[in-house]
């Protein structure tokens, strides 16, 4: 797989599956562009892409949830590479609670998993066209598990999934591909900054790996391995489709994160 010439952007490549995504892609020679809120953070990320592959990843400080800093994402890659072939919708966020957890968790959530991609793919869009280019979606397998403690973030992504179909219908004629990768449970800073504590996010992930089928919680760097896949030539022919990568999770009765 050979990004070479390749513009990819990448939200939330911080931290977590995104800052796996931006090292993955470095390796494969990709020209980057790191998009996150925490500019330390995005330094540090592209340093380590610099060390990897030598290039010069373009990283700019945006909040996905903000109209504006979606338009400067796009106007920002295309003043300095010409081009857009991959967007890697990743940046999000989870609430914990349910129902009582009121409609501002709602908002806050959708505005960043669910909104935020439709926004910066439809921006994205003219520019993929024309390089006949692809979007990855960094979804959930909580799109169709559904759990009371993760309610919002469940509906973000199980609406993330059917955009994820849409998009690639309306965008097939434009030779745009569409796809989405459904992660189970990945060790990253998602639930601490919803407010777990590290001894509560601990045992979380420590239980998962009890409870999964395979024993073990993906790491963020195989979720990383299968979005490059899908935005790779090598699956050019796949498109609309949502991929779980949860060591079994959606087959187990007793799995509940
Ligand atoms: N970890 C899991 O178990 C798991 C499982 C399934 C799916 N996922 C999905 O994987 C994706 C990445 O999450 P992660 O687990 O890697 O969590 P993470 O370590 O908390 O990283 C989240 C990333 O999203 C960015 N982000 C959040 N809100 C943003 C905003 N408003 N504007 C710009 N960037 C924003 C953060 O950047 P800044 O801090 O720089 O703003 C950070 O880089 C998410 O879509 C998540 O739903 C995670």
């Amino acid at each position: 797989m050979d990004f070479s010439g390749k513009v990819v952007v990448i939200t939330g490549a911080s931290s977590g599956i995104g800052a796996a995504c931006a090292a993955a892609f470095a390796q494969h020679s990709a020209a980057l562009v790191l998009v996150g809120r925490n500019r330390p953070n995005l330094e540090r990320v592209a340093q380590q892409c610099r060390e990897l592959a030598g290039g010069e990843p373009l990283v700019i400080c945006a909040d996905v949830s903000v109209d504006a800093d979606v338009e400067r994402i796009v106007t920002d890659t295309v003043d300095k590479h010409g081009r857009i072939d991959v967007l890697v919708n990743n940046a999000g966020i989870t609430s914990v609670g349910g129902l009582g957890g009121g409609v501002a968790a709602l908002d806050a959530v959708m505005a960043t998993n669910t909104r935020a991609p439709y926004l910066l793919a439809g921006l994205a869009l003219p520019h993929l066209a024309r390089s006949r280019g692809n979007v990855v979606n960094v979804s959930s397998c909580l799109s169709t598990k559904p759990n009371t403690m993760l309610m919002p973030y469940c509906m973000s992504k199980a609406a993330l999934d059917m955009f994820t179909k849409c998009l690639a219908l309306e965008a097939g004629p434009q030779g745009v591909r569409v796809n989405a990768v459904n992660p189970g449970p990945v060790r990253t800073e998602i639930f601490r900054r919803a407010g777990v504590s590290a001894a509560d996010n601990e045992r979380l992930y420590a239980g998962l790996e009890g409870a999964l089928p395979l024993g073990r919680v993906a790491d963020a760097a195989e979720v990383a391995d299968l979005v490059v896949y899908l935005a790779s030539a090598r699956a050019r022919s796949v498109t609309g489709a949502c991929y779980p990568i949860d060591c079994g999770l959606l087959l187990g009765e007793n799995t509940t994160i």
